[in-house]
């Protein structure tokens, strides 16, 4: 059964149309070869509060099981999603930014420079990624193997979320 997901891209250029969406479009690629089904893909701009909009919209309302964010993880002013993403968390999950951190820097030692966050707000996995495509891939590749258990148990009785699911 296909699992339902979600690609959030956190990015001002592409937020305004200057810049084509590798990164969720790399994201995608992966996560559909994968099994998932992406119902919902978005680009705000790095600004905490749409971001955190998002998030507790695909969350609360929508029910996604994954939700998937690239980009603003790392240390220049505009980076901010991993405190948009803190803030919304109900639990944090930091054996998923360890273990993407751990395998990058194998690859590269500019892998330190992603902050990104994961964690679970009510019935979501919520995974942050760096922007860059091929960070995108890196990093994904590191986490896919586990996220159809992680989802399964955080899902758990998924019967209250079938109404919401339909608005979709
Ligand atoms: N992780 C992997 N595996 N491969 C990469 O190329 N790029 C790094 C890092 N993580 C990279 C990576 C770089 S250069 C930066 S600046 C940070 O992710 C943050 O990227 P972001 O601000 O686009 O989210």
């Amino acid at each position: 059964m296909r699992i339902d997901a979600a690609i959030l891209t956190i990015s001002d250029k592409g937020s305004k149309g200057e810049r084509e969406d590798v990164s969720g479009a790399t994201a995608r690629r992966i996560l559909e070869g994968s099994g998932f089904r992406i119902q919902l893909y978005c680009i705000v701009p790095d600004e905490v509060e749409e971001i955190k909009k998002k998030l507790v919209e695909w969350s609360d309302s929508l029910c996604m099981p994954l939700i998937v964010t690239t980009g603003g993880t790392g240390v220049s002013d505009r980076d901010v999603t991993p405190e948009a993403t803190g803030a919304v968390l109900e639990k944090e999950l930091p054996g998923f930014g360890e273990a993407m951190r751990a395998s990058g820097l194998r690859l590269t030692p500019y892998a330190i420079l992603s902050r990104g966050k994961a964690g679970i707000r009510k019935r979501s996995l919520i995974i942050n990624l760096p922007g860059n495509p091929k960070a995108v891939e890196e990093n994904l590749l590191v986490v896919l193997p586990i996220l159809g258990h992680a989802i399964a148990k955080i899902s758990g009785d998924r019967e209250d979320c079938a109404h919401l699911r339909e608005k979709v």
